[in-house]
């Protein structure tokens, strides 16, 4: 079986020595700019698009992330041809859920019990309990309820949180109210103290974070974006801290990556700024995940695939 290794951004060595133990049969090469060779699987990450190209023998694409945004737009931008009817496969979960849960749980119980309030009165050497808060007061709204979503939601709701989710197909989610469509959107962000965004980035989604649903929040609203800088409208945004409808927010993921040094983000005292790092792709958990959907399709199983017209 033949592997090719298009992933950019990462520790190619320790990706490869992982890939070579779980797949000890396996010929795994390393793409170059004119490798148009047979190849069973391809394993992309932020490559260069032709690393797409057809090819004899390809079974199936591997996006190496949660996200598909980036895979789809190398192939639009770069407009050279791409394997076709090729099944793209991205990774599901793979440890990236329980570090959003960590991610959105730390940001939950800031907020919900005011410890960044009394990080500020820390630092100014202030003494001065603030009104006792409870979490059952501190409606929380999870935009995607899918393999991160969803855990996310679960495990807010679990700690006490009134939690309430948005998806585009209608779900059933014990302990948790769940909104579905673009026409709910408003009412599932209404009264909400705290959004966290866990969509993907498509075309429907882009500026979804906009003033018309930061307004639609309870004042001195929380917004934590863990899923593409293109959601959010960022003048809305600062907007939104500068008129006081919302405290704080906390981006992982921006426009335009890494965030300029000149970008006000960085300035604004409301707006903490981590470097994309909420879920990271992790290799054992990664790799253990590629070779198991790779051992179901060597026995014809139909792997769950990225849907190209819903774009995720
Ligand atoms: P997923 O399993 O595909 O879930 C996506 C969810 O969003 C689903 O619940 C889906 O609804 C919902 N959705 C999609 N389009 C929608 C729309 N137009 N309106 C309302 N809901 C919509 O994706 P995932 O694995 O949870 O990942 C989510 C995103 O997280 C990724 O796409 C990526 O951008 C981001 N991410 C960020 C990091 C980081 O480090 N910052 C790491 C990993 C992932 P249905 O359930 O009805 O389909
Ligand atoms: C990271 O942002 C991912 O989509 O996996």
């Amino acid at each position: 079986m033949d592997i090719l290794f298009a992933m950019n951004g990462v520790n190619t060595r320790d990706w490869l020595e992982a890939l070579h133990i779980a797949l000890p049969q396996a010929r795994i090469r390393t793409w170059e700019p004119d490798d148009v060779a047979a190849a069973d699987y391809v394993l992309f990450w932020k490559a260069d698009a032709r690393a797409l190209a057809p090819r004899d023998g390809l079974k199936a694409i591997f996006n190496m992330g949660a996200g598909v945004d980036a895979l789809l737009r190398a192939v639009e931008e770069r407009e050279c041809e791409v394997a076709a009817n090729v099944p793209i496969v991205r990774l599901e979960d793979a440890g990236m859920a329980q570090q959003m849960v960590e991610y959105a749980a730390y940001c939950a119980l800031r907020f919900g019990r005011r410890f960044d309030e009394y990080e500020s009165h820390s630092r100014q050497r202030v003494w001065q309990p603030l009104d006792a808060c409870r979490v059952g007061d501190f409606p929380i709204g999870v935009l995607g309820a899918g393999k991160l979503g969803l855990p996310v939601a679960q495990t807010l709701a679990s700690l006490g949180f009134p939690v309430r989710i948005y998806s585009r197909s209608a779900k059933v989610v014990e302990g948790v109210t769940a909104y579905a469509g673009a026409a709910c959107l408003e009412a599932f962000a209404s009264g909400a103290r705290m959004l966290v965004n866990l969509l993907p980035n498509t075309p429907e989604t882009e500026n979804i974070l906009d003033r018309r649903l930061f307004n639609a929040m309870a004042d001195k609203g929380y917004v934590v974006n863990l899923a593409r800088g293109s959601h959010i409208v960022d003048d809305d945004l600062i907007a939104a801290l500068e008129s006081g409808k919302l405290a704080r927010v906390v981006l992982d993921v921006f426009r335009d990556e890494p965030l300029a040094q000149s970008h006000p983000f960085w300035l604004h005292d409301r707006i903490d700024v981590t470097p994309h790092i909420s879920a990271r792709t992790l290799i054992p958990e990664s790799v253990a995940q590629v070779v198991d959907k790779i051992r179901r399709s060597e026995q014809g199983e139909k792997l769950v695939c990225v849907d190209l017209q819903r774009g995720y």
